[in-house]
């Protein structure tokens, strides 16, 4: 695997790993308010970003390179309003998206066949996580400050499901 490309990925592995952390730290703000159905979808988030961080360190693997594990990024403990945090979630999502899509960028200028396949998966999936958390945001942004509405979506959110990949 060349050098540039190897550094990517185990930089990727890495900013899947800080993901998680953050949503998990995340839905403990979350428990801690009450909201539990947000908390609930951000735990589902949280394993599903080891999952993606999973993939990276199966890949490299798989290329004959060792994953390296190192320090995560330490993330906030509060994050305001429901409004806010997803809010936070979504601009989170539109920046790791532009961090795959440098790393598919790169992967077609070294020729790299293997890892074009495997950040495929990525792009889509990216797409996907855009738009949930879109959707959420658009909602809380209807709901705007009644406290019934809110509680209606944290109903909502408390009905996701684990995904199956
Ligand atoms: Fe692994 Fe939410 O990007």
């Amino acid at each position: 695997m060349h050098e540039q490309l190897r550094e990517g990925f185990q930089a990727q592995m890495q900013a899947e790993f800080e993901s998680a952390y953050l949503y998990l730290a995340m839905a403990s703000y979350c428990a801690h308010q009450g909201w539990m159905g947000c908390a609930h979808w951000l735990r589902i988030q949280w394993q599903e970003e080891l999952g993606h961080a999973l993939k990276f360190f199966e890949f490299l693997l798989d290329r004959g390179v060792q994953p390296e594990l190192r320090a995560l990024q330490q993330p906030a403990h509060a994050f305001g309003t429901p409004l806010e945090l997803f809010t936070k979630v979504l601009e989170h999502e539109q920046y790791i998206t532009g961090r795959i899509h440098r790393l598919y960028r790169q992967a077609i200028e070294l020729e790299d066949y293997p890892a074009q396949v495997f950040l495929q998966w990525f792009v889509d999936e990216q797409l996907e996580e855009e738009s949930q958390a879109r959707a959420i945001v658009e909602q809380l942004r209807q709901i705007g400050e009644s406290p019934v509405g809110i509680y209606l979506l944290d109903r909502e959110l408390a009905r996701r499901k684990a995904e199956e990949d």
